[in-house]
């Protein structure tokens, strides 16, 4: 099978990079006097950030959020100073209550897909944060959603506007690696299962999955939106749980392994269509300062992205670029481009553009469905204990 090529069919599908490399005398103008009605459904850890970066917004009116526990959506408004706010014990009682523009759904994974897909049919626009969901089936019906409602939705992956993940893409999509063919990627933390703030993301019934899809999904997206995202083709997939469900793990809170449902590791190996390989692993906590850097090979050139410490979507220094001239074998550094300010300012702003001007969604839910396919491959190849095909329902 030969190594495919990308070729600029790839580039036209790239929302993202398109943002920054296109015309923009040709997009439809975003009015500024236009105001828009928000709500956040969730109001959790990251809702905070969503609300900063939406007050941050001259065009924007956070006019209600909702959350299932009692007091906490007033408390959180309250919290950043906000009044009069209107707060409701669920997503159904804001969208069927509120006159809503669009919403940020920042609730935790396993109900991620039911308040997406309830906002998109009362005609609202979706921000909905990573991963996308927790199975495939569920991705799929959110994506169905999308289409019938013909509202944008977007998904929330901030690291997607970081300079230093465009020039991967920019590298890539320039040819200087010729045909890639093979890539190495994840991360992994020495000890970061997240239970700052509760156990959100480790109980089976509230996250659903674990690693695999808190950090899976960067890892994998930083490497798929680099070569055009290839339709996955088979998964042989491993997950595993030894730290978060040992109750020595914890120092304060050796109960959370008696919660712990979901994955803390997990490795794959990923057939993509176009003969490229893909080697993933993924950590919350692993005996090992890094599970490697992401390695991209390619016919004419090879790119080495280091991994950072904490993994969280980011390029964890100067990347390498290996290619032969004059002969001879060559290397070249990429210098770390420094980040705009708010990753996430960005992640709000384009996403309130697109809902002015009508779309496309700044990370389209297209793309993500693969994304999600690959994960829940994992998954599923974990628990059959061989090889499976991915098979991606069409979106009608
Ligand atoms: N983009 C990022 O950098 C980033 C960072 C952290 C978390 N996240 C993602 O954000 C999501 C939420 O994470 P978190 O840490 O804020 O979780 P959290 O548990 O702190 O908050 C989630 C909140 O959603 C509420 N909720 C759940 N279902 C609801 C519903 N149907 N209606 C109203 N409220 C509902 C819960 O009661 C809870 O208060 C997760 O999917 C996570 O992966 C993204």
């Amino acid at each position: 099978m030969s190594a495919r090529r990308v070729t600029s069919r790839d580039q036209a599908g790239d929302a993202i990079l398109d943002l920054f490399k296109r015309d923009t005398t040709q997009d439809a103008p975003v009015d500024p006097t236009q105001r828009l009605r928000v709500g956040i459904i969730g109001t959790g850890w990251i809702a905070a950030a969503h609300l900063q970066s939406y007050l941050a917004m001259p065009d924007v009116d956070v006019v209600a959020g909702a959350d299932l526990v009692p007091g906490k959506a007033d408390a959180f408004f309250k919290a950043h100073g906000l009044e009069g706010v209107r707060t409701y014990l669920s997503h159904k009682d804001m969208l069927d209550n509120e006159e809503l523009d669009a919403v940020s759904v920042c609730t935790y994974n396993t109900t991620h897909a039911e308040c997406t897909i309830y906002a998109l049919e009362k005609g609202v626009h979706v921000l909905l944060e990573k991963p996308m969901t927790v199975t495939l089936d569920e991705a799929v019906a959110v994506c169905r959603a999308e289409k019938r409602s013909g509202k944008v939705l977007s998904i929330g992956f901030q690291p997607r506007f970081d300079p230093n993940m465009r020039k991967i893409k920019e590298i890539v999509q320039s040819g200087l690696l010729g045909e890639v063919y093979y890539i190495q990627t994840g991360g992994g933390r020495r000890k970061g299962i997240p239970v700052p703030f509760g156990t959100s993301f480790i109980e089976k019934d509230t996250a659903g999955i674990g690693a695999v899809g808190d950090i899976g999904c960067y890892s994998l997206d930083m490497v798929l939106n680099a070569i055009g995202y290839p339709k996955p083709l088979t998964v042989t997939g491993v997950t595993s749980a030894y730290f978060g469900t040992n109750p020595g793990y914890y120092r304060h809170h050796p109960e959370y392994a008696e919660k712990f449902g979901v994955d803390d590791f997990a490795a794959a190996f990923i057939r993509l269509e176009g003969g490229i390989t893909v080697d993933f692993r993924i950590a919350w906590a692993m005996h090992m300062d890094t599970s490697g850097d992401t390695l991209i090979l390619g016919t004419k050139g090879g790119l080495r992205i280091p991994s950072t410490e904490c993994w969280n979507g980011t390029v964890g220094g100067a990347m390498k670029l290996y290619f032969d001239a004059a002969g001879s074998p060559m290397e070249a550094e990429v210098p770390i481009l420094e980040s705009p300010p708010s990753l996430f300012d960005l992640k709000i702003r384009t996403f309130l553009d697109a809902v002015k001007t009508g779309g496309p969604a700044p990370v389209p839910s297209s793309e993500i469905l693969y994304n999600q396919a690959i994960i829940d491959a994992i998954c599923k190849s974990s628990k059959l204990g061989r090889e499976v095909e991915v098979v991606i329902p069409e979106i009608d």
